[in-house]
């Protein structure tokens, strides 16, 4: 029986966002034993320069202020995303804001981007050793933020150098009119600014700008979105955030509001997944995420075009020791496909 497994119980006992909690305070303290990081010929590839040793990371919102990062690195992450950050510090939403849908295998959160702000955050990455892993920082706007699109273009400005990548979070359902900068103009808008800064940044390399994207777009909006990102040459695109449906649960806690992850997300971001690969036509990188609990579903987001995985909430359930279950499942697929490496199975299912 796995550490993990004997601590749930206990975790169980308390809230989620007090477990939460706690595992971050055992995190910081280093009692959780690294296992040291990850490496297999067969799932390391280089993207936008940089060397990922295998394709799952943690997605956002575990470590919102950037303070375990090496630790999680030391799980066995191939990457790991910091964040959101929004510039000024805010509390978030009322508790209770998480709750946990067992038989679902689900999780619903209303947090409502609690976070320390950039300074603290911008503190956090300055101690970063870079030789430890890939670290991406997530970025967003502030509740009440009177002009949302500034409060990205802080927040890159502040950021940049400091991370390897940067995802701008326009999906976070539970921030007012934020999803409403996947629209058309304003989604241009606001990539013509960030484009800008980035380009205009004085680093010796520059870095990937990712764009995080709803489950739950219409195909129209899709197409939209696909339009503006390859009008922007973005690097990347992260499918997806929590979605606002409820189909199919079970859970008591079903109809509790706020952005819902886990088991059930999994087909619903898929699509979108697999929509994006072909109407970008395979020219951005993809990052899914949504429901992926073991190596059939990372592999099957890889096929459908991924290049990269994430996720967060199978990690409440499994443990952190799912990553290197999940990073054997994806090497035995790869040989039961006969693939030497990761890269040879991106996309596989449109070819
Ligand atoms: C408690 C919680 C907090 C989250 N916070 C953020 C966040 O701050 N920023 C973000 O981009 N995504 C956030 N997410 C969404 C995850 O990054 C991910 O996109 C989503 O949960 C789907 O993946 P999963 O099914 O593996 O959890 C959060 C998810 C959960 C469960």
């Amino acid at each position: 029986m796995s550490l993990y497994n004997l601590s749930k119980p206990f975790l169980f006992m308390f809230s989620p966002e007090m477990a939460h909690s706690i595992a971050i305070k055992a995190l910081k303290f280093g009692l959780l034993p690294s296992s040291g990081s990850l490496k297999s010929a067969f799932l390391s590839q280089n993207l936008w320069g940089l060397h990922f040793p295998n394709p799952v990371g943690l997605a956002a919102g575990f470590d919102k202020n950037a303070e375990v990062y090496s630790p999680m690195l030391g799980q066995g992450f191939g990457f790991v995303e910091t964040g959101t950050v929004t510039p000024l510090p805010q509390s978030g939403n009322d508790k209770p804001r998480i709750f946990r849908l067992s038989q679902d295998q689900a999780v619903i959160n209303r947090l409502g981007f609690n976070n320390q702000g950039l300074d603290y955050y911008v503190h956090q990455l300055e101690k970063r050793n870079i030789a430890e892993g890939i670290i991406g920082a997530n970025i967003g706007a502030n509740k009440l933020s009177e002009n949302p699109i500034n409060d990205y273009v802080i927040g890159l400005k502040r950021v940049l150098g400091l991370a390897d990548y940067f995802t701008i979070n326009i999906s976070s359902p539970n921030t007012p009119g934020l999803r409403a900068l996947q629209g058309k103009e304003a989604l241009d808008q606001l990539l013509s600014k960030l484009k800008i800064i980035r380009d205009g940044a004085k680093l010796d390399k520059m870095p990937p700008l990712i764009l995080k994207i709803a489950p739950d777009l219409n195909s129209q909006e899709c197409e939209d979105i696909a339009e503006i990102i390859l009008k922007h040459q973005m690097d990347g695109l992260i499918v997806s955030n929590t979605t606002l449906s409820r189909d199919g649960l079970t859970s008591p806690l079903k109809d509790e509001s706020g952005g819902l992850s886990g088991a059930p997300l999994f087909e619903m971001s898929t699509k979108v997944l697999s929509n994006m690969y072909s109407l970008t036509k395979g020219k951005i990188t993809l990052i899914g995420v949504g429901g992926v609990s073991n190596g059939a579903q990372a592999y099957a987001k890889i096929r459908a075009g991924a290049s990269l995985v994430q996720l967060y909430s199978a990690l409440v359930y499994h443990g952190p020791g799912l990553v290197r279950k999940i990073n054997a499942e994806i090497e035995e697929l790869l040989k039961k496909d006969g693939l030497s490496n990761i890269t040879e199975a991106i996309g596989l299912d449109h070819k």
